[in-house]
């Protein structure tokens, strides 16, 4: 009996994997290693309850295959859809990106899960569903919703794509809509690029946007924790929520700082001018938690103090003293 993770390669997937390890479970991943890396698996590796596959889940064929033989060997009991293009400014740039890595991966995995008889899904979403609300707390039952990026469109519709799927073959769902998740291993977003960026050039750091982009960031180890919690507690067929810190969210200028105080103290920064740091990119938003404070689960750490907490750990993973 094993639970599949795709993505597992990712930052998000190797931290989810180990914790699910670490409690005793079996776990099989699949990754096309795209944006994830073979180094983040391997202290998993060593676990004889580990396994994982080099696989492309966009390519039916294969994934089909492999999928199959793994649930022969070793009974799926849940799937969790991890993978997905995570580099937003270039499914701007070319929408097949997330046609093919957001949502078609989402799509393969659902109609494999209908042919192998696996009936709970486990769902990476993400704030980017929501689009532009102006920095006003977002609540689970919010709507319409218009995404502004790629990115949150093929998001979007793989949660429209998950609640079909509740009427004819899935039997439960989780859907987390992650807010700016951080820590290590980085594998992309602001704090790693700010690092590299100051490593290489410790004068100036260049921040896209003013500055005051102001959005909800969660340490990986709570978000971990917030997803097992919710697969032990939440009750329905559908279950989604949103998952952040309780808080109004911690500003780029703040994360600039932050950088700059760790890697580089005399570097100066620079803003740009506008409020989005590229298009598709949501200047402000924050989560209304109640409905997760309802379950039972509360962060312990806010925006502020997880950007503190990843900035130290992804300076070290990038060499800095
Ligand atoms: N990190 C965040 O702040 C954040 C925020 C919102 C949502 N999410 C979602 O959480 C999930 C994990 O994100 P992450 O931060 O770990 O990103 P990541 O890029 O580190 O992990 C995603 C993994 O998916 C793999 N992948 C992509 N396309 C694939 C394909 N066609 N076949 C097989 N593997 C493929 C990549 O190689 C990568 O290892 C993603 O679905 C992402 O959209 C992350």
């Amino acid at each position: 009996m094993a639970v599949f993770i795709t993505g597992v390669a990712g930052f998000i997937g190797c931290n989810l994997a180990r914790a699910m390890l670490e409690r005793g479970e079996e776990v099989a991943g699949f990754d096309n290693l795209c944006r994830g890396s073979a180094a983040n698996l391997e202290p998993l590796r060593r676990r004889a309850a580990f396994s994982f596959e080099r696989i492309d889940l966009a390519d039916i064929d294969a994934y089909r295959r492999a999928l199959g033989a793994l649930h022969a060997r070793s009974p799926i009991t849940e799937v969790w859809h991890l993978a997905a293009n995570s580099d937003i400014p270039a499914g701007t740039a070319d929408p097949n990106v997330d046609l093919r890595d957001t949502f078609m991966t989402t799509f393969n995995t659902l109609l494999l899960m209908k042919e192998l008889r696996i009936a709970t899904l486990a769902f990476a979403s993400s704030s980017a569903v929501f689009g532009d609300r102006g920095g006003r707390k977002l609540s689970e039952d919010e709507g319409p919703l218009l995404p502004i990026s790629n990115y949150g469109a093929m998001k979007l519709a793989s949660e429209a794509a998950i609640s079909a799927a509740l009427e004819t073959h899935l039997e439960r769902a989780l859907v987390f809509r992650f807010p700016n998740v951080i820590g290590v291993p980085a594998t992309h977003g602001v704090i790693l690029d700010f690092v590299r960026r100051l490593r290489a050039a410790p004068g100036e750091l260049e921040v896209l946007g003013d500055g005051n982009q102001q959005k909800c960031y969660l340490h990986v180890e709570e978000m971990v924790d917030a997803m097992l919690f919710i697969r032990a507690h939440a009750r329905d067929k559908l279950n989604c929520f949103n998952v952040g810190a309780d808080d109004e969210g911690a500003s780029v200028r703040f994360i600039a700082e932050q950088v700059v105080r760790r890697i580089a103290p005399q570097a100066r920064i620079s803003f740009g001018a506008g409020p989005a740091g590229w298009p598709g990119d949501v200047p402000r938003f924050s989560y209304s938690i109640a409905k997760l404070a309802r379950l039972g689960w509360r962060p312990r750490q806010t925006s502020a103090q997880a950007v503190s907490r990843a900035v130290d750990e992804i300076a070290v993973q990038e060499g800095a003293a």
